[in-house]
C-alpha cells in the first residue's frame, strides 16, 4: 500500500472538514422535496428490490429499503435542533472548516415573506462555529427549492432567477460579514440531469431539451449570483460545487478514448467553462470511477460501497490534475465520501485521498480545502435514509449521534497533518 510523504507539507490554512446539505440533515423541512417524498415514498419503497437487489449490501440494507419510512426526511439527523451538539464532532476531529447549506424555504417561506427567526438560527450557527474557528463554507443552493418558487417553474424559467438573487442578496446583506466562502449552487449539471433527464428527483420529468435549458439556466444563474456576491464585499470567495467523476479505458482502442473524451468534456467543461470566470475557486465533488470499454460503461470491479458505486479514491488525483489544467484556479474539495454503513472501507477512502492530495499537489495543482461528505449520516435523496455516509453514526430511532472508528483515526491524522504545517 502506498504510504503519505512525510516530508510533504500542507499549508497552514487548508481548510479540513466535513460537509452536509440542509435538507439532508436539519429535519423538518417544507420545501418541494419533502411535498414529492410524501407522495413518492410508497412507490420508491415498491420499486426497491428491483433497483437495488442486484446491489452487494441489498441483503443487509432491504428491510429499511423497503419500507416507506426509509424515504421521508422527516426529522433527519435533527441538525436543526442539534448544531451545537453536530459541532462538537468537528472539533472532536481536529476539523476548521464546515461547508452547510442554508435553506431557501426556511429563509423565504412564501414569495412575500423573509422570515427573520430563521436568518438568525443561520446566524447563530455561523457564529457558533466562527467561536470554534471553524470556517464556515456556505452552500445557497443545495438542490432544494421553496415550493412557491417550484410552483412557478422553479429554473426552468430564466426569468425566475431574479427571485434567487433576491434571496442570494439577503443572505448576503444579513449573514455576509460571517463568510468568505459561498457555494451558489450544488452540482448544477447533477440537479439538472438527474431532476429532468432521468426523473428521478422532483419536479421528475425526463426531457433533454429541457434539462439543457435548466442546466443553461443555472450557470446563468451562478453568474448573476458570483456578480451579486462581489458586488455587496469584494473578499468574498465564490464557487459551484461540480461532481467530477473520473473516466479510465478499459482497452486500448480509439473507440473507447473517444468515449471517454467525449464524456468527461459533457461531464466537465461543457458547463464549467460557462460558469469559469465568475468562480474564485473551483469545488469538485468526487465520488467514483467510470470503467470504458468501447461506448459502454463496465460494471465497478469489487468492492464496491453500498450504493455500488466503486471504490476508486486515488483517482481524485486525476480529477484536480484535469480541472487544474484546464481552468489554472484553486480547488476545493467540496464533497468527497462514500456508503459505508459498516465502515469497512472508509478509513482506506480518506487514506488514499490524503496521498492522491499530496501527490496533485505536488504536480503543481493548487488545493485549498478537503471537505468530507458527509458530517453525519443523512437522508441520501431517492435513496431515503440506508445509505450512510456519516462521519458520523445516526441511529434514526433513537436520534443517537456516534464517531465511526474510521472518523476517529481521520481525526487524529488531521492534528498530525495540522501540527506539521503550522
Ligand atoms: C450531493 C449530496 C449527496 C452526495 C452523495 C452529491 O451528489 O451533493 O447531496 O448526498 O453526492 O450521493
Amino acid at each position: 500500500m502506498k504510504v503519505s510523504d512525510e516530508s510533504f507539507r500542507f499549508s497552514h490554512d487548508f481548510l479540513w472538514g466535513a460537509a452536509t446539505a440542509a435538507h439532508q440533515v436539519e429535519g423538518n423541512n417544507h420545501n418541494q422535496w419533502s411535498v414529492w417524498e410524501k407522495e413518492n415514498a410508497a412507490s420508491l419503497a415498491t420499486s426497491a428490490e428491483k433497483k437495488y437487489r442486484s446491489f452487494d449490501s441489498w441483503p443487509r440494507v432491504k428491510r429499511a429499503a423497503m419500507h416507506a419510512d426509509n424515504y421521508v426526511s422527516a426529522a433527519a439527523s435533527n441538525n436543526f435542533e442539534e448544531y451545537e451538539r453536530d459541532f462538537d464532532f468537528l472539533t472532536q476531529m481536529n476539523m476548521n472548516s464546515y461547508r452547510f447549506s442554508i435553506e431557501w424555504a426556511r429563509i423565504q417561506p412564501t414569495e412575500e415573506t423573509w422570515d427573520d427567526q430563521a436568518i438568525a438560527h443561520y446566524r447563530r450557527m455561523l457564529q457558533s462555529l466562527k467561536k470554534r474557528n471553524i470556517e464556515p463554507v456556505v452552500t445557497l443552493f443545495h438542490f432544494t427549492l421553496p415550493t412557491w418558487f417550484a410552483d412557478k417553474g422553479g429554473f426552468e424559467k430564466k426569468a425566475n432567477v431574479v427571485h434567487f438573487i433576491a434571496y442570494v442578496e439577503k443572505m448576503m446583506t444579513e449573514l455576509g460579514d460571517l463568510m468568505t466562502y459561498v457555494i451558489t449552487i450544488n452540482e448544477p449539471t447533477v440537479y439538472a440531469s438527474i431532476s429532468y433527464l432521468a426523473g428521478m428527483w422532483p419536479p421528475a420529468r425526463k426531457n433533454p431539451l429541457l434539462a439543457v435549458k435548466v442546466t443553461n439556466i443555472l450557470a446563468y444563474a451562478h453568474n448573476e449570483a458570483a456578480r451579486t456576491i462581489h458586488s455587496i464585499g469584494t473578499g468574498y470567495q465564490v464557487s459551484i460545487s461540480h461532481n467530477s467523476p473520473h473516466f479510465i479505458a478499459m482497452d486500448g482502442s480509439i473507440v473507447t478514448k473517444m468515449t471517454i473524451g467525449f464524456g468527461q468534456y459533457i461531464m466537465d467543461d461543457l458547463f464549467l467553462r460557462k460558469v469559469i470566470d465568475l468562480c474564485d475557486f473551483v469545488g469538485i465533488n468526487y465520488y467514483m470511477t467510470h470503467q470504458i470499454k468501447g461506448v459502454r460503461l463496465r460494471q465497478p470491479k469489487r468492492p464496491v460501497t453500498d450504493l455500488n458505486w466503486s471504490i476508486e479514491p486515488a483517482d481524485i488525483q486525476h480529477v484536480l490534475e484535469r480541472i487544474h489544467k484546464t481552468y489554472h484556479k484553486p480547488i476545493m474539495i467540496t464533497e468527497n465520501g462514500l456508503a459505508d454503513a459498516t465502515d469497512t472501507h472508509r478509513k482506506y477512502w480518506i487514506e488514499q485521498t490524503i496521498i492522491a492530495m499530496e501527490k496533485a499537489s505536488q504536480n503543481g495543482v493548487s488545493i485549498i480545502g478537503y471537505l468530507h461528505w458527509s458530517l453525519m449520516d443523512n437522508f441520501e435523496w431517492a435513496f431515503g435514509k440506508w445509505p450512510r455516509f456519516g462521519l458520523v453514526a445516526v441511529d434514526y430511532t433513537t436520534g443517537k449521534k456516534t464517531l465511526r472508528k474510521s472518523a476517529q483515526w481521520f481525526g487524529t491524522r488531521i492534528a498530525l497533518i495540522r501540527r506539521r504545517s503550522a
